[in-house]
């Protein structure tokens, strides 16, 4: 709920208050933003500074208002030239050369739904009444305006914001940056919790304090990025799962992103998110604008769990959408780990019918269909199967793979072209590069330059082609580099600042084109893995391949690293063969399927290579999973314990739980086998306190399991104390054996 009180705004959530108030001088002054809080009238004195401007070097604002300096200020977004010195929401650099603005209160405007940020993915209200705030202010010198809007999604304690900055000016001006959302706070002792890594090796939390100084997180490879997820959390003085006050933050954005958290010297801290302002630069006629994409704020004063499940619902709720938003997804095999390059028909075939009689659901052929793809030099952008491969057509194998009473997919990626194509030969000037200059390749291709809407026509029209070639019911979009000389021939110099941004917009035309001919398809984005993973390609595929990374414990870290910001419902997982072909590791069965099973589920190995008694645990495994699913898919996430690290003392321990709290699946999870260790303990969470429960090992509660009837308090409090649950074997009367990385799934009803 929004509410105006004289000159304090209010918005509130089911659990949460965010509230800011106009100060005489005309600025936007932040007041507070966390648990949720009552505001009777207007008079917000209490949360006023009280005190004169400390002496000292710090410039006031103006004669009329020397009481106040933007430097201490806490405000709703900040900019140069007139005392604040922290990082800056907003950037523009008038015709003059000057840079200084000043933006002021004009007037506001409530609504009802949720964002249309014209060409940006956003939120939607999913059926749920979203409130919305827009606060205009004008550059008290110039007039240039600027919008900021606040969105409320009650029900998950969710508040996004969005800024546009329009030039009501007679002249051009540029824009060199503009932050989506800032956060300031009047005290300090914060942790910046920012989820880093690479390719193979997605999202690892880094627990940074805000002590002073700046730390910024960000992405420059064109893309959100495995270096550096746009997610973020702030935490409050101490935190943990269960415990303390933390904020979430993400943005609905796959470019260049940006995230800054600063603490002054005066104990004031900012958090910033946005575009990436590095290689950014907006030209802006007269009339133009520009919007910054939808920031997603969050806040929890019950720890990190508390923060993920908000942020999960959102997700669930008002980032998905379309056929599969609340569909469970098919159970796949995928070709990549078992083929890599050498496919033929027979292969193809082979590996889905292996798939059908396992229970699979869906056969997705990977990479190599395509042209003369027999190796990744090669071939992209000439979507046409390969006849070597498909001596009858796609089609016909498709009709064959469906006959099987399975479903089909395919991977593309259509971004990209290798300079050895055909499509390159006839239009080497649709790429991203720079002329006259050596271009830096990426896994050998270029991108093709998709601020060109030339460029973004012939996609979709080369993609319905495919889509619309054979009965294909999935598609893997793949997009396999980092940008590199980055230069568009189609924008003039002074706009070659445009580019990344307007490649996101571009692809995001296309994807909105396809997905919306294409309504039945279920889509998976990838980017070399978990490169992409953002709310932006959310908005429009509802689930993302996390990672090449298919090691069961690093998969482990890298799964629960995204579940802090990202439901278990839009990562897919796939149990792979041994040794892995990432690591070399040897995990057990049990365990690659535990690690899977929390995500979206399949395989990625040659059934053909496996023995009958791994067989049979597969076909158990997809039997057990279709009867879970919508424990996993809908269900509140919890974790518990550390995270794999491979000599942990702990286990990780994970609990889903279903909306209604009748069944959950728990996991314990070991790195290192640890010797005269007889007992671990599990202890559920999210379970109704009083309500008894069945737990057991057995997904079937069969008569000869393990298992206890016990009540969800004791359950989730006490534990239960499990013998041969990390799969303990007697070597001999003795000594009891606990191998490494073993694994054990609990599954829990109420009885
Ligand atoms: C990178 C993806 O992440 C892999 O899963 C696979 O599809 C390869 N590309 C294929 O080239």
């Amino acid at each position: 709920m929004i509410r105006k009180l004289d000159d304090l705004f209010v918005l509130n959530t089911d659990a949460t208050t965010y509230a800011f108030r106009v100060t005489n001088g005309g600025h936007l002054k932040h007041l507070y933003y966390g648990k949720r809080i009552t505001f009777d009238n207007g008079d917000v004195s209490f949360l006023e500074e009280g005190r004169e401007l400390p002496p000292g070097n710090t410039s006031y604002y103006s004669d009329a208002h020397r009481h106040i300096s933007l430097e201490y200020l806490c405000t709703e977004m900040s900019s140069r030239g007139k005392g604040d010195l922290g990082e800056t929401f907003i950037d523009v650099t008038f015709p003059d050369g000057t840079g200084t603005t000043d933006f002021l209160y004009e007037g506001y405007e409530l609504g009802t739904g949720s964002p249309n940020l014209d060409g940006l993915p956003s939120s939607h209200d999913g059926g749920a009444k979203v409130e919305n705030l827009t606060v205009t202010l004008k550059d008290s010198h110039t007039g240039l305006t600027l919008e900021l809007s606040y969105f409320v999604y009650a029900d998950c304690d969710v508040i996004t914001r969005s800024s546009r900055v329009v030039n009501s000016l007679s002249e051009s001006v540029v824009l060199n940056r503009l932050m989506s959302s800032q956060l300031d706070f009047a005290d300090g002792d914060f942790t910046l919790h920012t989820f880093t890594g690479g390719w193979v090796n997605e999202m690892h939390r880094n627990d940074i304090p805000v002590t002073s100084g700046k730390y910024i997180n960000s992405s420059i490879t064109g893309t959100s990025s495995n270096r550096a997820n746009p997610f973020v959390m702030l935490s409050k003085g101490i935190a943990d799962e269960e415990h303390g006050d933390v904020y979430g933050l993400n943005l609905v954005y796959s470019g260049n992103h940006f995230e800054c958290a600063e603490k002054t010297i005066h104990g004031k801290t900012r958090i910033l998110n946005g575009i990436n302002p590095e290689g950014f630069s907006f030209v802006l006629e007269p009339g133009d604008s520009f919007i910054a994409p939808e920031s997603v704020m969050t806040f929890s004063p019950i720890g990190y769990g508390g923060m993920s499940r908000n942020m999960h619902r959102f997700v669930g709720h008002h980032i998905l959408r379309g056929q599969w938003e609340e569909r469970p997804r098919p159970v796949l095999l995928n070709s990549w780990e078992a083929c890599y390059f050498d496919l033929s028909e027979e292969k193809i075939l082979g590996l889905a019918q292996q798939a059908a009689s396992l229970g699979a659901e869906l056969f997705v052929l990977d990479d190599g269909w395509f042209g003369q793809r027999t190796e990744d030099t090669r071939s992209l952008g000439d979507w046409h199967p390969n006849p070597d491969i498909f001596p009858e057509g796609l089609a016909s194998c498709v009709n064959k793979i469906r006959d099987m009473g399975i479903d089909f997919g395919i991977w593309v990626e259509p971004e990209m072209v290798n300079v050895d194509s055909d499509l390159y030969r006839a239009h080497p000037d649709w790429v991203i590069d720079i002329p006259g200059r050596e271009h830096s390749e990426g896994r050998n291709q270029r991108l093709l330059d998709l601020t060109r809407t030339d460029v973004q026509d012939y996609i979709i029209e080369a993609m319905s082609g495919v889509f619309s070639s054979a009965d294909i019911s999935y598609i893997k979009w793949d997009m396999n580099r980092v940008f590199s000389d980055v230069h568009s021939r189609a924008l003039p110099p002074e706009r070659q600042g445009e580019v990344y941004h307007r490649y996101a917009l571009g692809l995001y035309r296309v994807m909105d084109a396809l997905t919306k001919k294409f309504p039945h398809i279920l889509f998976e984005g990838c980017a070399s893995g978990g490169g992409r993973t953002d709310l932006g390609m959310l908005c429009y595929f509802p689930q993302i391949w996390g990672s090449d990374n298919t090691d069961a414990i690093c998969r482990a870290d890298i799964q629960e690293g995204y579940s802090y910001g990202y439901p278990l419902s839009v990562i897919s997982a796939h149990v792979s063969t041994v040794p892995n072909h990432q690591t070399g590791r040897i995990t057990p069965m049990e365990t690659r399927y535990a690690v899977a099973s929390f995500g979206l589920l399949g395989y990625e190995l040659d059934p053909g290579k496996l023995s009958e008694e791994e067989l049979t645990q597969i076909k158990e495994q997809i039997a057990t999973y279709k009867e879970w699913r919508d424990v996993y898919f809908h269900g509140e996430f919890y974790r518990a314990g550390s995270s794999a690290g491979l000599a942990n003392a702990e286990p990780t321990t994970w609990t889903v739980v279903s909306p209604d709290k009748s069944r959950a699946i728990g996991m314990n999870l070991q790195g290192l086998g640890k010797p005269y260790s007889h007992f671990e303990f599990y202890k559920a969470a999210g379970l109704k306190p009083g309500s008894l429960y069945e737990i057991s090992t057995s997904p079937s509660f069969d008569e000869g399991s393990e298992k206890y009837i016990v009540r969800g308090d004791a359950l989730m409090n006490a534990g239960i104390r499990t013998r041969t649950f990390l799969h303990g074997t007697h070597i001999n009367d003795e000594i009891r054996h606990y191998p490494d990385f073993a694994a054990t799934l609990f599954y829990i009803r109420e009885r």
